[in-house]
């Protein structure tokens, strides 16, 4: 929840502008005077500031200067009177957001304070990670802006000059290949190669070859020398994707490579030597394939230099938002299409429990949205919420009917939503639209806890 903090000597004014910000979801901190609001601003988390110009101990430009010494990313709205737009304009020359003239409509703060959360976290993502990553013109934009990504990008950050080997541990779709990649651009060899070998998609009988290649003549149809993969990431990275999945008796012949940065082709009798950086990454608790007797120990010590967990999305849900919008700018453009805003049902779907995908899922969501969408606004029947429900919510031993029976539910109980929403939570309304009666409406209301 945001918190924002208002500045207003007049109780019935301030209590009033706390009950709107209130109603619309935010947390509100209130001051009477310039000394409260200083207070309150060093003391507590901030989102965003709104302040009178006039207080009983001094100039509400003092909290403004306070705010802009504090941090880039807190819009500080001022109220002035009526006739004094001078101030105003000096006010935001000093720094402020915005002004708004009293009387005023409580609805139009609204939206300013809105439009000023939006485009501060915007400029804050903008800052942080395109600024870093935009040097490196191969890499895909990175996004987000919760405590947990960034803590990700800053060890990303240490580890990637060095030549430590990486695992990348996270549930499918969190962006494991993509924080691979990132370490490897931002690292003294992005000049060379980044081989990406899927340990899991390459057939068991082939991948030995593919990973070290193969001499002439090594076995009928060899034909020509090969170089494996490792050859081909010499001076580069090479990253090991589901090593989970790896088989057991290559588990052994990687191990002699990373202790040793020297193998053999298939059928070769020379060694070669390669100088690798290892990134390994694996969507399973390794450490419980080890105690299954499915992973080697030595070769998870190994590995298990520098982990770096990333959390799932519902995780770190400050990232949804800014992730949605990225997606829906990047298939905009791609589709030349007017990029559209989500509306706020769309946001709170996306935010609230019964989404729990991760990133990849959400960028298809947003790709399909794009599609069905006419380019005014993002709405919740865009999404095709049916393809979402994830294993781990089912359980992966379910049977297709249950799939089946679990998408109509999220289905329903989304339509059932927006409706609601349209009718202003009148029910008879919404059953005569979802052509149910009354009484089915209430016992799904009450099934799917809506
Ligand atoms: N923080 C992020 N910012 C922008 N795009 C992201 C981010 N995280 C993931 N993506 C995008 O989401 C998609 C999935 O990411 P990626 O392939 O790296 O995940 P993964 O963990 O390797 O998934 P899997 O286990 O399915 O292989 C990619 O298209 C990636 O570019
Ligand atoms: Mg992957």
């Amino acid at each position: 929840m945001q918190t924002i903090l208002i500045v207003e000597d007049k109780q019935s004014m301030a209590d009033m502008l706390a009950r709107t910000l209130e109603s619309e979801g935010y947390s509100v901190r209130l001051a009477l005077t310039v000394k409260d609001g200083l207070d309150s601003l060093s003391r507590e988390d901030i989102n965003a500031v709104i302040t009178d110009l006039k207080l009983p101990d001094g100039d509400g430009m003092e909290i403004v200067k306070a705010v802009r010494a504090g941090s880039p990313f807190i819009p500080a709205i001022v109220m002035t009177a009526f006739g004094s737009i001078e101030i105003a304009v000096t006010a935001i020359k000093k720094g402020a957001y915005d002004f708004i003239t009293k009387p005023f409509d409580p609805d139009h703060l609204i939206l300013l304070l809105k439009r000023a959360l939006e485009e501060q976290a915007m400029q804050k993502e903008n800052l942080v990670f395109k600024h870093e990553f935009s040097k490196f013109l191969k890499m895909p934009e990175i996004i987000g802006l919760s405590r947990q990504w960034i803590n990700l990008m800053e060890k990303i950050n240490k580890v990637a000059p060095l030549r430590t080997t990486v695992l990348v541990l996270g549930e499918s779709g969190t962006g494991k290949e993509l924080v691979a990649r990132a370490i490897h651009h931002l690292s003294t060899r992005a000049k060379n190669s980044f081989i990406a070998v899927n340990c899991a998609a390459i057939p068991k009988d082939l991948i030995e070859n593919e990973i070290f290649g193969h001499d002439k003549g090594a076995f009928t149809g060899a034909a020509e020398i090969k170089p494996g993969r490792f050859e081909l990431a010499d001076r580069g990275t090479i990253f090991l994707d589901e090593i989970g999945d790896m088989e057991l008796s290559l588990q052994s012949k990687l191990l002699r490579v990373l202790q040793e940065n020297e193998f053999e082709r298939v059928g070769g009798t020379k060694t070669l030597h390669v100088d690798l950086r290892v990134i390994a990454a694996s969507n399973k608790d390794l450490e419980k394939e080890v105690s299954g007797g499915h992973f080697r120990e030595d070769l998870f010590y190994r590995l298990n230099v520098f982990p770096i967990v990333i959390p799932p999305l519902r995780e770190r849900r400050e990232d949804i938002l800014p992730l949605a919008r990225h997606f829906i700018a990047l298939f905009s453009s791609e589709m030349n299409k007017k990029a559209p805003p989500l509306s706020p049902e769309s946001e709170r779907m996306l935010l609230g429990n019964d989404w729990r995908g991760n990133t990849r899922e959400l960028k298809n969501i947003m790709e399909r949205a794009v599609i069905l969408c006419d380019g005014r606004l993002l709405q919740p029947e865009h999404f095709n919420f049916v393809n979402c429900y994830t294993e781990e919510r089912i359980g992966t031993e379910a049977p297709l009917s249950q799939i089946a029976q679990f998408a109509v539910k999220i289905a329903e109980k989304s339509r059932i939503e927006t409706v609601l929403m349209q009718t202003g939570g009148n029910k008879s309304r919404a059953a005569e639209i979802l052509k149910v009666s009354y009484k089915t409406l209430l016992t799904k209301i009450k099934d799917y806890r809506i």
